[in-house]
């Protein structure tokens, strides 16, 4: 099917109107998924303040995939360009990026949503134990929650990028040069981002046995 382009162009006022529905009844689903599951996350981050007097979340940045990339990724995939293929076919459709202050606060954060009985884990893709071979480090998690609409029931899919404030520095500055390198980065260059990377991962870890020091004095006090 390469090579062949299946955008469906609507033909009349009517399809027109009928493509625009279905465009604002998915985006309605995928937004409320984003609503329950940032909810669901600031909730853990208030117990966790009122226990520990710390937040594990630093911030946290949610956004539906715009209709363009939606349909590039399909086209990557050789699949349908329409609303439903990507229903269909996309997971990322709702993304949810989650800035943790520290390195074990991703696992923290990301056992205790999972643990959730009316969240399902559809996949993990553990960049923090296994780096991509660019130095990339993030906790990739695609859960499905519920949502309740006048229809009933849906499981939705969301994204979920876990990351510490170190690696979302390197991940933020490492997107915005590949992209004004327009993804052609010389060989030198992505040397010393590997290594810049690595050095990062190292910050993240002394930052962390820092913390769990500063913790252990407090204990004895
Ligand atoms: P996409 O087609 O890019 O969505 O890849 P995928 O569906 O195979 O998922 P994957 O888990 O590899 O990565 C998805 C998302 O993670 C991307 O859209 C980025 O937001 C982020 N990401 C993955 N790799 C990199 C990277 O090398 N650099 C940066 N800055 N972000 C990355
Ligand atoms: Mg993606």
């Amino acid at each position: 099917m390469s090579g062949t382009d299946t955008t469906r162009f609507p033909t009349s006022a009517e399809e027109l109107q009928s493509m625009v529905e279905e465009f604002f009844s998915v985006q309605c689903r995928y937004q409320a998924a984003i609503r329950e599951i940032r909810t669901k996350l600031e909730i853990l981050d208030d117990e966790f303040q009122m226990r520990h007097k710390r937040n594990p979340i630093h911030h946290m940045q949610s956004r539906m995939k715009s209709v363009p990339s939606m349909m590039e990724k399909l086209a990557r995939r050789n699949a349908n360009k329409s609303i439903s293929s990507a229903v269909e076919h996309l997971t990322d459709i709702a993304g949810i990026r989650v800035i943790c202050s520290y390195l074990e606060d991703v696992y923290r954060v990301a056992d205790l949503l999972t643990q959730q009985d009316d969240i399902h884990l559809v996949r993990v893709r553990d960049y923090i134990k296994q780096p991509k071979e660019n130095g990339y480090r993030s906790l990739h998690l695609v859960v499905e929650v519920p949502v309740f609409l006048s229809e009933g029931r849906l499981l939705v899919p969301v994204e979920i990028q876990l990351r510490t404030i170190a690696m979302d520095f390197w991940a933020s500055l490492e997107h915005s040069l590949r992209y004004k390198a327009q993804g052609e980065v010389p060989d030198d260059i992505s040397r010393e981002l590997i290594q810049t990377a690595s050095d990062i991962a190292l910050l993240d870890r002394r930052m962390q046995d820092i913390h769990d020091k500063v913790d252990a004095l407090n204990q004895i006090e």
